[in-house]
């Protein structure tokens, strides 16, 4: 991390409560056009990209049409895989490194946002590599600290009238464990009236009809879902899945064991969930859709693209969807939000079945 990465982290700090005066000057700054949701998937093709910023085509088409974007995006929130360098021989570090060469022509110049994935992971014990996490933690540091919390893998951030909160889909969370004990005690100390704005970033997905990574979010989900509604999140972001799906305003919450009745439904209270695991990598993109379309299931593609958040105030923030196919302004899926808190009504006019 550049030292306008560290730089912004101490702002970071600042925004919690230690100079009110610079939250006002950043607040401000930041209110007016707030960007967020992208993910990128980077690795080398070849030995012949490792001195030229090592990148796929797709991961730089991605990182380019965010740049190019006339809405100016102010931070990023990366929902995890970053360096794919699990995917070399005994995880080649270099790849590591070639990444964050990659993006630092972004990153040292806007705060990114870190959230864990399963390539971060990195646990090789057959090269005697047994502490998970190590190369990415090492790499990229992040405020957890700030918000009490005890690993660099779950964590918040306060951005402008932004409440974020991350979570890790690849540490334990179940009862009594240190994330969950953490997320209960996170959870009620969101202002809505400083932070009107709640979102929550993962890696796994809790709602995915693609056919990668199936259910792979569901044990989460059914630890948090209830606390994400009872706390009105407006929106949880999620990669994982190399596509894009924009979930309607949804919960399934009301399902046990010994009574069934599992099904999606409506619900206001609910968060909207979107995937954006388009970033572009080497894996390629997640092409086949499970069938037919779930009725919760807003938009779905398989193409690489970004996202963009603009919080325009407390009521209302716009959404866009961007194609690497497409222009650079052009947009593919759109929707205004409503906040839980302010404007607590549906944006959906149907309804499920
Ligand atoms: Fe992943």
């Amino acid at each position: 991390m550049g030292d306008s990465g560290r730089a912004w982290f101490k702002h970071c700090h600042l925004l919690d409560s230690e100079r009110p005066e610079e939250i006002c000057t950043w607040s401000n700054h930041l209110l007016q056009v707030l960007h967020l949701s992208i993910r990128l998937h980077s690795s080398l093709h070849s030995q012949e990209l490792a001195g030229d910023l090592g990148q796929t085509y797709d991961s730089n088409d991605t990182l380019t049409h965010y740049e190019k974007n006339s809405m100016g995006g102010q931070t990023l929130l990366v929902v995890g895989d970053l360096s794919y360098a699990d995917r070399y021989p005994n995880h080649d570090n270099v790849r590591w490194d070639t990444w964050g060469r990659f993006v630092e022509r972004s990153n040292a110049y806007q705060p990114w946002i870190w959230v864990t994935g399963n390539h971060e992971i990195d646990f090789a014990p057959e090269i005697g590599e047994t502490k998970p996490f190590k190369p990415f933690t090492h790499r990229y540091h992040v405020p957890h600290r700030a918000s009490n919390s005890t690993s660099p893998h779950w964590y918040s951030v306060k951005i402008a009238s932004a409440y974020i909160i991350v979570l890790s889909s690849y540490s334990a969370y179940g009862e009594y464990t240190p994330q969950t004990l953490w997320l209960q005690d996170e959870l009620p100390k969101v202002n809505r009236s400083q932070t009107p704005w709640l979102i929550v970033l993962m890696h796994s997905p809790w709602y995915n009809s693609y056919a990668d990574h199936v259910m792979e979010g569901e044990s989460m989900r059914v630890m948090y879902e209830w606390l994400l509604v009872r706390y009105k999140v407006d929106l949880v972001f999620a990669g994982h899945v190399h596509a894009y799906e924009r979930s309607e305003r949804i919960s399934n919450i009301a399902y046990r064991v010994v009574y069934g009745g599992c099904r999606p439904v409506l619900d206001e209270n609910a968060p909207v969930y979107i995937t954006v695991g388009d970033g572009g990598n080497v894996e390629g993109l997640s092409k086949n859709m499970i069938e037919p379309q779930p009725e919760y299931s807003a938009y779905r593609e398989a193409s690489f693209g970004h996202a963009t958040l603009s919080i325009r105030n407390r009521t209302h923030a716009f959404y866009n969807w961007h194609r690497n196919q497409d222009g650079y302004n052009i947009v593919a899926d759109s929707v205004w939000f409503h906040n839980r808190i302010w404007t607590p009504y549906s944006e959906i006019l149907p309804s499920l079945k």
